[in-house]
């Protein structure tokens, strides 16, 4: 079944069956140094933009790139040799780190390929050229297809910034393949429009474009083509006499006067378009306007995926995206009808592709596709919190449809671990502080800084998540609270959940809270809220008097929220079934 799965890839990667997988994509970090953060958006458009560390792009030497080196010393693969010299030659710098990584993870993607598969490594020119060394080291030079060089920004000036050199746009994509005879389907993009006036420039009276192509046969006698008279003209024809005659008969071999050598009548329509070359400028670039931004960072556009993999596989084939963030291969792959299997390290990417998935496809998680490495039940849930208490608390973040802030430490907001929005009245959308506790020591100190968090900001509603069980003081405490007003009627300010109960089948458990705004329906909210203001010119103004005020948009709009039928708020999270975790 396709598979979520959350956590070290080389980990998850060693369980992939040999020669099973059609297709791997992978854009792992670039070791550029850069921190990426998911930008969320509130749903009312307001300027609170929260940012959230959700990966740094280096790797440093430590352990894991000491032991990565030595697997692959003892690998057997012809890369211990690259790997090694570049060893010698950077010792064990930050870029000797991330090779050591990459190669002991690449070779392991080798072994899942089938003899038709294909890798399209996705990285920019910080480290592409070591990386290409040892791919041809990995899958041997002649499996090398292409670099590909996608346009990923439009120009801009870093002159402004000081930098010295040209701007840098474009990506590098490296595919190689694992046998001679890959799966590939040929792709081809529209013609040039001076091609097209140039080329075809003559039209039926249907208004059908078309060219006229020479039709005697290349190489003449010699090539054995046959020798015969149409319309009063003797040659070497290209076809024989019968198949001559239909296409006659189809009106496709015109003759442009008497006398004249007969043509082929070529239709634009008809004509697959400039087969795809390795540039590809063509795609359209993402920015914070684009419809399909979800926030998360280095988020490629559907449209590279898709040609990647309509490329290099076929329906039902299975695709790998092994550093999936968050999950452009994995939805072009469920649109194109693959299979697929993504991987990656941190749970909000893994949160936010389950979201994508069910929004996009309103696909089940069990039935359509399974998530392994996130806690599903409350052994597993205590050992992510004994482990990585922060991505534990990042995860319980996910079980409330909550967003994270302040990093999930506590700051100048004092106890805000996270923040879950949702619409309160028609036109004001609230937002409920959630406070995450995964340690075993919790008491009613801890609602009462809920408490005082919760007046500070002026949140009407509050959540406080605890992997214990609260105590009668802390419970009495929230009680104490009272109700309040939400959403069209009470609802207890404080509630007190824990784990167990969120992780309940069909979340039984869940908060008492109006309908809710994920990470994806809050930046369409916000995206339709700051739609500009609609134009309307003088003339449509003098006709209709009561358009003459922007209808959506504009600082007016700002705090207006979504009509509360709106489909893309949050009604259903995917079933958890209690399994082991
Ligand atoms: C450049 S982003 C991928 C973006 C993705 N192509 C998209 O369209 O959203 C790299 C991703 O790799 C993940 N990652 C980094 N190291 C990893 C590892 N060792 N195992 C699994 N995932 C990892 C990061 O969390 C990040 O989401």
């Amino acid at each position: 079944m396709n598979t979520l799965y959350y956590g070290e890839n080389l980990n998850w990667l060693e369980a992939v069956p040999d020669e099973s997988v059609d297709l791997i994509y992978l854009d792992p970090p670039f070791n550029s140094k850069a921190t990426y953060n998911i930008l969320y958006k509130s749903p009312d458009g307001s300027k609170d933009r929260a940012q959230y560390k959700a990966f740094t792009d280096a790797w440093s030497w430590g352990a894991a790139a000491d032991e990565a080196f030595r697997r692959v010393m003892v690998s057997g693969s012809p890369a211990a040799g690259i790997l090694s010299a570049l060893h010698n030659f950077m010792g064990k710098s930050d870029l000797m780190a991330y090779l050591a990584m990459m190669t002991v993870r690449l070779i392991e993607m080798r072994r899942t390929l089938t003899a038709t598969g294909s890798l399209y490594l996705h990285c920019d020119s910080t480290a592409s050229h070591y990386l290409k060394a040892m791919l041809d080291a990995i899958f041997g030079a002649t499996a090398f297809r292409n670099e590909i060089i996608w346009k990923r920004s439009h120009a801009h000036s870093d002159g402004k910034q000081g930098a010295r050199h040209f701007g840098r746009v474009t990506d590098t994509i490296l595919f190689y393949s694992r046998g001679d005879k890959p799966t590939w389907n040929p792709l081809h993009v529209p013609y040039d429009q001076s091609y097209v006036d140039r080329d075809y420039r003559r039209v039926d009276p249907d208004g059908r474009r078309y060219r006229l192509d020479n039709i005697q046969g290349p190489g003449g006698a010699e090539k054995g083509n046959p020798y015969y008279e149409v319309m009063g003209v003797w040659r070497h024809w290209r076809y024989k006499p019968a198949r001559m005659q239909e296409l006659i008969d189809a009106g496709r071999i015109v003759q442009t006067r008497p006398g004249a050598v007969p043509q082929y009548k070529r239709y634009l329509d008809e004509m697959p378009g400039v087969p795809l070359q390795n540039l590809w400028d063509d795609l359209p670039v993402l920015n914070n306007r684009s419809k399909e931004v979800l926030g998360y960072p280095t988020q490629k556009p559907l449209a590279l995926l898709e040609r990647i993999i309509s490329a290099s596989s076929n329906p039902s084939d299975l695709v790998l995206d092994p550093f999936c963030g968050c999950g452009t291969a994995i939805e072009a792959a469920q649109k194109l009808g693959r299979r697929w299997i993504g991987m990656d390290i941190t749970v909000l990417a893994v949160d936010v592709v389950e979201r994508r998935l069910i929004n996009s496809f309103s696909v089940k998680r069990g039935t359509d596709y399974e998530v392994k490495g996130v806690p599903v039940s409350i052994e597993g849930a205590r050992r992510l919190a004994m482990d990585d208490p922060h991505e534990f608390q990042l995860w319980a973040l996910t079980l409330v449809d909550g967003q994270p802030r302040n990093g999930g430490k506590k700051g100048s907001d004092g106890g805000v671990d996270g923040v879950v929005f949702y619409q309160d009245t028609a036109n004001s959308v609230g937002q409920a502080i959630v406070s995450v506790k995964g340690g075993g020591n919790v008491g009613p100190t801890d609602v009462r800084d809920l408490i005082g968090t919760m007046n500070n900001q002026g949140a009407k509603l509050g959540a406080f998540l605890t992997l214990t069980a609260p105590t009668p003081k802390m419970l009495k405490t929230a009680a104490e609270a009272g109700s309040v007003e939400a959403g069209g009627r009470p609802r207890q300010r404080v509630q007190i959940r824990t784990i167990e109960e969120l992780l309940q089948p069909n979340r039984a458990g869940r908060l008492d809270l109006p309908p809710v705004y994920d990470i994806i329906s809050a930046i369409s909210a916000a995206r339709r809220v700051h739609k500009a203001p609609k134009k309307v010119s003088a003339e449509a103004a003098r006709k209709e008097p009561q358009m003459k005020l922007p209808i959506k948009g504009g600082k007016a709009d700002a705090q207006k929220a979504m009509d509360l039928n709106e489909p893309l708020l949050v009604s259903e999270r995917p079933r958890r079934t209690r399994k082991a975790g």
